[in-house]
């Protein structure tokens, strides 16, 4: 439908509440279920997947050091909301099974295993079918690591790209004391924004595609419901509403942003932006990041252009208003579909490009201005020099037996891919620190995810420049890392031809993050990627002493 643009403010997600405790800490019951939402006011209501009733699902505030237990109920009807594809992984999934099957995993989350959430782990309503690794009901989340924006989302092996779509999703976010007492904006000041694109059908029901189209791999003898190798969606829902505004006073802000597409990356901007005529002007207030994935940087840092994020990535970003008193702004997206990043972005999709109409107010409310002190947090460097272990690793394509386009994670040992259920080949030891060197061999920019630990961009290097056969690394020989890649991060985009190295440590480090083993995921985070079939497991063994 020809949806009128800037018609509905940005609602705030809600708040997740304990229902009581577990062991003397927090416990809180969150259910998934469906329901109706009006993702905008001139639609009808739209039957959408959340928790809680909630779409996106209510955020849960942690604190740092103060664990908590949380068990994700699966309250979903029998039948999927959107086309599942039986032959993603037809040897891996029971689909004759009744009901959805769902796991939730907390995204950037420094947690033990068996809460991971992780894809095999799924279950269906009540816990009456359980996948292979599903090991308890009840999950814990030590909150051991430094305050981060996490979020939350569905991982059931398959359908995770459906399961996300349908509205599988909410913010996490972990503070602590030192965060407060740096004066960060706060309270009405600081607001989560998730961005996700959809496709909605005239009655307000949610399109996902049920057919690949023959460009990309499809014809006649591919399945009638058929995973479709990308999503990109033609209407941008931020907090669950579509094409909304966001009214703010001439302040400093604090933006928690999040990448909660399928596929899509943004490339974005402030710019000033004309509501009469829909024309966009020169450059709004910059973004200063203050966090990335796993935490606060060191310092702020001004994004000088566009902040980029793939999906899964998070932004913590201050925004000072005070300088647009009374004028229009546009949050600007100029990345295409198919991203290919810094290599080559003349490609004839087009960007969704208008994602939130910000509306600054002639004054503010607040009591004393809200400011970005000039330091943040101690950020310790992990060191190329003392690394015990550097992986290489590979992102490549193939098609499957009906011809379709299959993305795939491979290592210098077998760089043509592996498949998800193959024997896990990567298996970090307790307490050493490793880099990982992700090669890319595919034509558009994928944005890598590894659970459980958070990870520094060293650098990249063009593939031409690039010897998998030898290990180490030389950072002052590598293209710098973007300034919005400083810090702990958990997801880093690799675009066509190049690697790009990122260290690791794994356990404990510096009085940060937790000592914990098992297995754990890692993927692209494009989530028909993801499905199908770019991920992988790692396993952390205990140390060997
Ligand atoms: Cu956002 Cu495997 O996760
Ligand atoms: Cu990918």
């Amino acid at each position: 439908p020809d949806l009128e643009k800037w018609i509905d403010e940005v609602p705030r997600p809600g708040a997740a509440e304990p229902t009581g405790t577990k062991d003397g800490q927090p416990y809180y019951e969150l259910e998934m279920n469906e329901f109706e939402q009006k993702l905008h006011s001139d639609l009808p209501p739209t039957t959408v997947w959340g928790y809680d009733g909630q779409f996106p699902g209510p955020t849960i505030e942690a604190e740092q050091g103060e664990p908590i237990y949380v068990r994700w109920q699966n309250d979903l009807p029998d039948e999927h909301l959107l086309p599942v594809d039986t032959t993603v992984h037809e040897e891996l999934i029971p689909y004759d099974i009744d009901g959805v099957r769902t796991v939730t995993h907390l995204h950037g989350g420094n947690v033990e295993a068996a809460s991971d959430g992780k894809a095999m782990g799924w279950f269906t309503r009540d816990f009456a079918e359980k996948g292979p690794k599903f090991e308890k009901k009840d999950y814990y989340y030590v909150n051991d690591q430094p305050p981060a924006t996490l979020w939350y989302h569905d991982h059931a092996v398959g359908i995770t790209r459906l399961n996300v779509y349908a509205g599988l999703a909410g913010f996490y976010l972990l503070r602590n004391d030192h965060e407060r007492e740096l004066g960060l904006p706060e309270d009405e000041y600081e607001i989560p924004l998730v961005i996700q694109d959809r496709s909605i059908d005239e009655d307000g029901s949610l399109f996902y595609p049920s057919a690949v189209s023959a460009d990309r791999g499809g014809d006649d003898s591919h399945p009638e419901t058929s995973i479709v190798p990308e999503f990109y969606g033609d209407v941008p829902v931020v907090n669950g509403k579509a094409w909304p505004r966001l009214s703010v006073e001439p302040e400093t802000y604090r933006f928690r942003l999040l990448n909660g597409s399928n596929s899509r990356y943004y490339n974005l901007e402030l710019l000033e932006y004309d509501e009469a005529t829909g024309e966009t002007g020169g450059a709004g207030p910059s973004f200063v990041q203050v966090g990335n994935d796993g935490g606060l940087l060191s310092e702020p840092v001004e994004i000088d252009g566009r902040l980029e994020m793939g999906v899964g990535q998070r932004a913590d970003v201050a925004v000072d208003f005070s300088d647009y008193a009374g004028e229009t702004l546009l949050l600007h997206n100029d990345a295409p579909s198919l991203y290919r990043g810094s290599v080559d972005n003349s490609d004839e999709t087009k960007p969704l490009s208008e994602i939130v109409l910000v509306d600054v107010a002639e004054s503010g409310s607040a009591e004393e201005p809200e400011t970005v002190p000039e330091t943040l947090t101690d950020v310790p460097d992990l060191r190329a020099e003392s690394v015990d272990q550097h992986r290489h690793l590979t992102l490549a394509t193939g098609s499957d037996e009906y011809g379709r386009m299959k993305h795939f994670l491979g290592n210098r040992e077998q760089s043509s891919g592996y498949a998800l259920d193959d024997p896990v080949t990567e298996e970090p030891e307790l307490g050493s620190t490793e880099i990982w060197s992700i090669a890319n061999n595919t034509a558009m920019s994928h944005p890598m995810h590894l659970h459980l630990v958070h990870f520094q961009v060293l650098g990249r290097e063009s593939l031409s420049d690039y010897d998998s056969d030898t290990d180490g690394v030389d950072p002052d020989a590598l293209e710098s890392p973007e300034p919005y890649e400083l810090g702990w991060n958990d997801v880093v985009t690799v675009d066509p031809a190049e690697v790009v190295h990122v260290i690791v440590h794994f356990g404990e480090y510096e009085g940060l993050f937790n000592d914990q083993t098992g297995e754990y995921m890692w993927h692209c985070h494009m989530i028909e990627h993801e499905d199908y079939d770019m991920m992988r497991p790692f396993r952390v063994l205990p140390a060997d002493d």
